[in-house]
C-alpha cells in the first residue's frame, strides 16, 4: 500500500506513430513563438513552411493535421467529383482514409501494381477512355515508403517513367511522402529529389521522425493556397499552432538522420525472427523501418501471447504480423522482442 503500481514497460511495435515527444522536443514546443495562423500570423507555423517547401524542393507547403488530411488535399485540389484515382495496391487512400476520397471529393480509385509499386504502362494501361460514360482519370498517387507493403521504397527510375507518362496523359501526381524520410535516408537520395517528378507531395512528422501531430501539403503556390480553402471547409486551420509545428521543426532538424538505426533495427528484428520457427519473412523486403511477418499460427494469437510477454504488435492479415521500428525501440528492445515473438509465433 503507498507505493506505486510498478508499471510493465511494454516494446511497442505497433507502429512509428506510437512514439511520444522527447523532453528537448517539449521544450521547443514550449518556448515557441504563436500567433493566430488562421491569419497567417502564426510565426512559428510560417517557418516551418519555409523549411519544408525548401526541403521537399516545391514553391510552397501548407502545415496541417495528419497524413490523411494531406492526401486528402492533394485529390481535392487536382480532381473533379466523377474522377478517377490511379494508386497503389494497398495505398493508404484507399484502405486506410475512412472513404474520405469519395466521401469529399467524389471520386473513385483503381488500384495497380503489385506489392505497392507500379510502372508507367501499369498507369497507361489503368487510364480510362475519353469517353462520357468513363470515369475521367485525372490523378495517380505514389506511396512512398509504401506502408502495407512493408516500408518498400518506390523504385526511382519507375517514378521517372511515371511522371513522364502522367505528363504526356495530363494527369497530376501526387507522392504520399508520409515516409519520404526514411527513402531518402535508404537511397541516400534527397528528399527534394525524389520529391521532384511529383506535383504534390504530403509528408508526415508524426511518424519515423516523432513529432505528436502534423504533416505538410507541398505544391505550387496556387494549388496550396486552393488547398488553405478546404484545410478550413474541413475545420482543419487552427489557431495558435505553433506550437505543434515547433515540435515538428524540432523533429525535422534532429530525428531525420537517425532513421537509419530504425532501418538497422528492422533488419536485426526481421534476420532474428527468419530463424525462428513456424515465421517467414522475406528479409529482401525489408528495406526501411517495416517488417511483414508472415506466420503459420494464426496472428490473433501470436499478438495476444506477445502482449501477455511486454511486445505489441499489430496483425494485418489472419496469418501476418506487421512490426515497425522507431525512436523509442531499441537494439536491446528488438533483440527482446525477436525472443518474444518467436516463442509467440511456436505456438509457447
Ligand atoms: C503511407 C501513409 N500515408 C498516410 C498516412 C496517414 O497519416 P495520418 O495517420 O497522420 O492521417 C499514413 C499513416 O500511417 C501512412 O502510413
Amino acid at each position: 500500500m503507498g507505493k506505486k503500481a510498478k508499471v510493465a514497460t511494454v516494446i511497442d511495435l505497433r507502429s512509428d506513430t506510437v512514439t511520444r515527444p522527447s523532453p528537448a522536443m517539449r521544450e521547443a514546443m514550449a518556448r515557441a513563438e504563436v500567433g493566430d495562423d488562421v491569419f497567417g500570423e502564426d510565426p512559428t507555423v510560417n517557418l516551418l513552411q519555409e523549411e519544408v517547401a525548401a526541403i521537399v524542393g516545391k514553391e510552397a507547403a501548407l502545415f496541417v493535421s495528419s497524413g490523411t488530411m494531406g492526401n486528402q488535399l492533394a485529390i481535392a485540389t487536382q480532381t473533379r467529383p466523377g474522377d478517377e484515382v490511379i494508386a497503389s495496391e494497398g495505398a493508404h487512400p484507399i484502405w486506410f482514409e475512412g472513404g474520405a476520397g469519395p466521401a469529399l471529393s467524389g471520386v473513385q480509385f483503381q488500384s495497380i501494381g503489385r506489392g505497392g509499386v507500379f510502372t508507367a504502362d501499369d498507369v497507361e494501361a489503368a487510364i480510362q477512355p475519353s469517353v462520357y460514360w468513363s470515369p475521367r482519370t485525372s490523378l495517380v498517387c505514389v506511396e512512398n515508403t509504401h506502408n502495407r507493403a512493408g516500408g518498400r521504397i518506390f523504385p526511382q527510375s519507375d517514378v521517372l517513367a511515371i511522371a513522364e507518362r502522367a505528363k504526356a496523359r495530363g494527369l497530376a501526381l501526387h507522392l504520399d511522402g508520409a515516409r519520404i524520410w526514411n527513402a531518402s535516408v535508404a537511397t541516400k537520395k534527397s528528399v527534394a529529389e525524389l520529391a521532384a517528378p511529383f506535383d504534390t507531395v504530403s509528408v508526415c512528422f508524426s511518424k519515423g521522425l516523432g513529432a505528436p501531430i502534423g504533416s505538410a501539403f507541398c505544391g505550387p503556390r496556387k494549388l496550396v493556397e486552393a488547398a488553405r480553402r478546404f484545410r478550413k471547409q474541413w475545420g482543419g486551420a487552427v489557431r495558435q499552432s505553433g506550437i505543434l509545428a515547433a515540435a515538428a521543426r524540432y523533429a525535422l532538424a534532429h530525428n531525420r538522420e537517425r532513421l537509419a538505426e530504425d532501418h538497422a533495427n528492422a533488419k536485426l528484428l526481421a534476420t532474428l525472427l527468419s530463424k525462428a520457427r513456424g515465421v517467414t519473412v522475406d528479409l529482401d523486403r525489408v528495406e526501411t523501418n517495416i517488417v511483414n511477418v508472415d506466420l503459420d499460427a494464426r496472428a490473433e494469437d501470436v499478438v495476444a501471447r506477445a502482449r501477455a510477454n511486454g511486445v505489441a504488435i499489430n496483425a494485418t492479415a489472419a496469418k501476418r504480423l506487421r512490426a515497425v521500428t522507431h525512436l523509442d525501440v531499441s537494439r536491446a528492445d528488438v533483440e527482446r522482442a525477436a525472443e518474444v515473438l518467436a516463442r509467440a509465433a511456436g505456438g509457447a
